[in-house]
């Protein structure tokens, strides 16, 4: 018998979905030591919320996410909100004693990231996650452990793009368009994840911005609701170039306005022993190239990342090459989750509210450096 652990998340709509997806699949597919009890929703829309909860199987919906403070019965709490709410409930959550899992980025706001961050300092025992789900592709974390046996020697490049195409001017005014409530744009949304990834698979911390670019191409939009239009404070598309502690140096871009991309998340580090790829719009390969070999036969060679006892998470799911999708990585990570509240090691490391605390530095390095201008240090970002 696993033993139950009461879950309640707040949020319902896209990150809802996925979440609530990987909850429920967890305990079928790995050996967890908690069974997720899906115990309560909080949103903001009733009526959605009624019908969410059925769907999913959440036993109680409120629209007032502080009751999930009250209820001593919940253990961990799931934050997938935009983004100016997450240290307000992540903050009360830790105060209330209780696990937080929050959707990336930590906050909208460097102010506030900190702020969370203290928070689970101070919480002792309440562990933080945060849901940067591509460190749980099997391919990044199998490019991570590769890093770090040295198979691609010293790291000289790491080039990471995260491209979409849905921010056309047609695009209706959302949260995400908002400052206030987004914090950025494209950057919040996409440089996080890629700077995340390259943290994660590199080992290494990055020293030095360089330059950036913080375009907002489309000024105004019409918001669906009231018909009127929506000023939009955010940024299109964020390019900049950066240097790791090692020496590396980096180039990170990432934009909504890339017609032709869909969801093109890419990060390719070169090294003196050799070369990693990956692509998240073929999710389950890794490209590797070996430089050390022979020259004749030299090449990238494509490793389909899904062979049990081979490749990260791959012995839960299917046979070789029955491959897997979007949703797998949230499930694996809500796995690792369940395995660290019980004290076992995660597949692949996890970060928490300080891990992703030093990803919103390098995201305010670069917004500073596009407003200034000029060069920053990591050191100069507190
Ligand atoms: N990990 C990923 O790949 C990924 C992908 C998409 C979004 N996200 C992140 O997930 C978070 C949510 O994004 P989304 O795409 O699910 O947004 P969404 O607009 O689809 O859903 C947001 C949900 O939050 C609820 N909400 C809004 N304000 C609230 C409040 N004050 N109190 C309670 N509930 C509130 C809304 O009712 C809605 O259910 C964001 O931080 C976003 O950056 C992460």
């Amino acid at each position: 018998m696993l033993v139950p652990l009461s879950i309640a998340l707040i949020g319902q709509k896209f990150m809802g979905r996925a979440h609530s997806n990987a909850w429920r699949q967890v305990a079928r597919f790995f050996d967890v030591p908690f069974e997720p009890i899906l115990h309560t929703v909080a949103g903001r829309d009733a009526r959605e919320l009624e019908a969410f909860a059925e769907r999913w199987g959440w036993a109680r919906a409120t629209c007032d996410w502080q009751e999930i403070a009250l209820d001593e019965s919940i253990a961990l709490v799931d934050i997938g909100t935009p983004n100016h709410v997450h240290a307000e409930q992540a903050i009360a959550m830790l105060e209330a004693g209780k696990h937080v899992a929050c959707e990336k980025p930590l906050a909208g706001t460097l102010s506030d990231a900190r702020a969370m961050r203290d928070a689970a300092k101070r919480a002792k025992k309440a562990k933080t996650f945060v849901w940067f789900n591509y460190r749980r592709c099997p391919a990044v974390a199998l490019a991570q452990r590769l890093v770090a046996e040295g198979r691609i020697g010293r790291l000289y490049h790491v080039r990471a793009h995260y491209l979409q195409e849905w921010g056309a001017p047609s695009t209706p005014f959302s949260w995400r368009y908002s400052k206030k409530v987004a914090g950025s744009g494209a950057h919040g949304d996409l440089n996080a994840h890629i700077v995340d990834m390259a943290r994660f698979v590199s080992g290494d911390e990055i020293a030095e911005i360089h330059g950036a670019v913080a375009p907002t191409f489309v000024k105004e939009r019409v918001d669906a609701g009231t018909k009127k239009k929506a000023k939009c404070d955010v940024d299109d598309a964020v390019l900049f170039l950066a240097s790791f502690v090692g020496g590396a140096v980096a180039s990170f871009e990432a934009s909504r306005l890339a017609a032709g991309h869909q969801n093109d998340n890419f990060l390719e580090l070169n090294g003196s022993k050799g070369s990693l790829r990956f692509s998240f719009e073929d999710m389950n390969l890794l490209h590797f190239l070996d430089a050390t070999g022979d020259a004749r036969t030299a090449g990238w060679t494509r490793i389909m990342c899904t062979k049990g006892g081979a490749h990260p998470y791959a012995a839960n799911w299917w046979p070789d090459a029955h491959v897997l999708g979007y949703e797998h990585g949230f499930t694996n990570m809500a796995a690792d989750i369940l395995r660290v509240l019980g004290k076992q090691a995660p597949e692949a490391p996890l970060p928490d509210f300080e891990d992703a605390y030093q990803t919103q530095r390098v995201l305010e390095a670069a917004l500073v450096s596009a407003r200034e201008r000029c060069a920053i240090k990591l050191s100069e970002v507190k």
